[in-house]
């Protein structure tokens, strides 16, 4: 039986429209799923929209409009911009589907009869912003850090909780140990640290309801409550699943997310599925953060970099390289349309489109027939692409092939040759191309496409540039 693998993205709340940061954690998802289609896997690429909860209700209310109309609009954006950026996603779940609302009710339900959920009363500060507690600990001079324009709430309200702690050892056996039957991981290794310490630094039951939030699920055993629009959200993983019919999918091979819902993921979510005696995924991969100019990201500095000012500007591909090959995966990567505009030209108009356009022109000019010739997958982009290294990934690609390409055209000047010579340097050449494109595919599916088409033989011959010069 073929290898299957399910990788997801996290649900993007609907209280903003995609920039750069969910672009680059969906065209991440998106690469690994065709590279391992591309193997041969049977392969399952999941994302969606988070609709619920008070920051969605809040966006509405600024809207002017119902809480109904407002999800449907931001999620019909969303669904439209992912195939500018050549996105192709297997289902795309909302969580306010009435399907996913019922199985997020059976599942709760199932781990409160386990007697893994109690009544309690949450006191605390709240960042609506997170849509969680914060605890003393989170506070950088009072604020939450990732929303300081926001006065975290004080919130004092009956909840039911979950048995969190009660799961501790259990996660830590789960990480630590290889040979545990639950055994998932974490890249990248800082994470993985982090997660570990936060294990054992002691975790509390956490709340996963809500009193006041009206946008949300009802708790199926107490209707005056919702359920807590992360429970929510995190089952979105199986749910789909279960609505679409795959449930062969499961467990997920990768969750795609970033460090800002590392908890999320890393801990609760795991907790959850072992109390529903669900198997656990098998990979989590935590990206770190876009800055754009040295600054973060936000809509009051005003640079937000927008999924479609980036495809404007770069096309699809362009902007799926530009993302990849800055991919912030340990730490925090800094971007900006000047450095942008550089890597573009360098890397895309000339680097590669200059290659490929040299060499069809030479093909066209020699009148050569170039018979097919059998491409396959570099085995050296295995090793980082399994732990999601993608700008070394198409570092080699650039640096070792690209580069190798363009130095056999100098060293060799075909313009100088002619005959039996000329023949051999440009069929060395239109080997080296169909190569590259072909493990291209994953990054650039329409460059890499394009590519083959023109170079399929036997004539080969010019078109218009791969990547106009900015
Ligand atoms: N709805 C939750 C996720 C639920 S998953 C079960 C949520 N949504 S979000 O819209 O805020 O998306 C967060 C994700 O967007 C991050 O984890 C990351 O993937 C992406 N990014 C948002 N801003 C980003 C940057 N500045 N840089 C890189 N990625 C960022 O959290």
């Amino acid at each position: 039986m073929a290898k299957k693998f399910y990788v997801t993205t996290p649900i993007y709340y609907v209280n903003a429209l995609p920039h750069i940061g969910h672009a680059s954690t969906t065209i991440a998802t998106d690469a690994l799923a065709r590279y391992h289609k591309l193997l041969g896997e049977r392969t399952y690429f999941l994302t969606g929209t988070d609709e619920h909860g008070s920051t969605v209700a809040e966006a509405a209310e600024k809207a002017g409009k119902s809480p109904r109309k407002y999800v449907d609009e931001v999620t019909r954006k969303y669904r439209k911009t992912w195939p500018k950026l050549n996105i192709e996603y297997d289902y795309f779940i909302r969580t306010t589907d009435p399907k996913h609302e019922k199985l997020v009710q059976e599942f709760i339900t199932k781990i409160y009869k386990k007697g893994d959920i109690y009544k309690g009363r949450y006191e605390g500060l709240y960042c609506i912003g997170c849509e969680k507690f914060l605890t003393e600990s989170d506070l950088v001079e009072g604020k939450c850090p990732l929303h300081p324009n926001r006065k975290p709430e004080k919130q004092s309200e009956e909840n039911y909780f979950f048995k969190l702690k009660k799961y501790q050892p259990l996660l830590i056996k789960a990480l630590e140990n290889k040979s545990d039957p639950r055994h998932y991981e974490i890249y990248p290794r800082e994470r993985y640290n982090e997660v570990i310490k936060t294990l054992k630094g002691g975790i509390e039951d956490t709340s996963i309801s809500r009193a006041k939030v009206e946008w949300g699920i009802p708790l199926p055993w107490d209707k005056k409550q919702t359920i807590y629009v992360w429970i929510d959200a995190l089952l979105n993983y199986i749910t789909a699943l279960k609505i679409t019919g795959n449930q062969w999918a499961w467990p997920a091979e990768v969750h795609v997310i970033a460090k800002d819902i590392l908890w999320f993921h890393c801990i609760i979510w795991q907790a959850l599925l072992i109390s529903a005696g669900i198997k656990l995924p098998k990979k989590i991969f935590v990206h770190s953060y876009y800055t754009i100019d040295g600054r973060k990201m936000s809509k009051s500095v005003g640079n937000v970099i927008s999924v479609d000012d980036l495809v404007k500007r770069y096309g699809a591909d362009g902007a799926r390289y530009l993302i990849l090959s800055t991919f912030p995966a340990s730490s925090d990567g800094d971007v900006g349309y000047s450095k942008f505009d550089i890597k573009y030209n360098a890397d895309l108009a000339n680097g590669l489109g200059n290659l490929v356009a040299r060499v069809a022109k030479l093909c066209e000019k020699s009148g050569f027939d170039f018979k097919p010739t059998k491409s396959q997958l570099y085995p050296q982009i295995k090793k980082p692409l399994g732990q999601f290294q993608f700008e070394e990934t198409l570092g080699f690609i650039w640096q070792k092939k690209i580069a190798a390409g363009d130095k056999l055209v100098d060293q060799e000047k075909p313009w100088e040759l002619s005959g039996k010579k000329l023949e051999t340097v440009l069929k060395k050449l239109v080997k080296e191309i169909r190569q590259i494109s072909f493990n291209l595919q994953p990054f650039l599916p329409k460059t890499a496409e394009k590519i083959e088409k023109q170079f399929a033989g036997p004539k080969i011959k010019s078109e218009k540039p791969l990547f106009p010069r900015l």
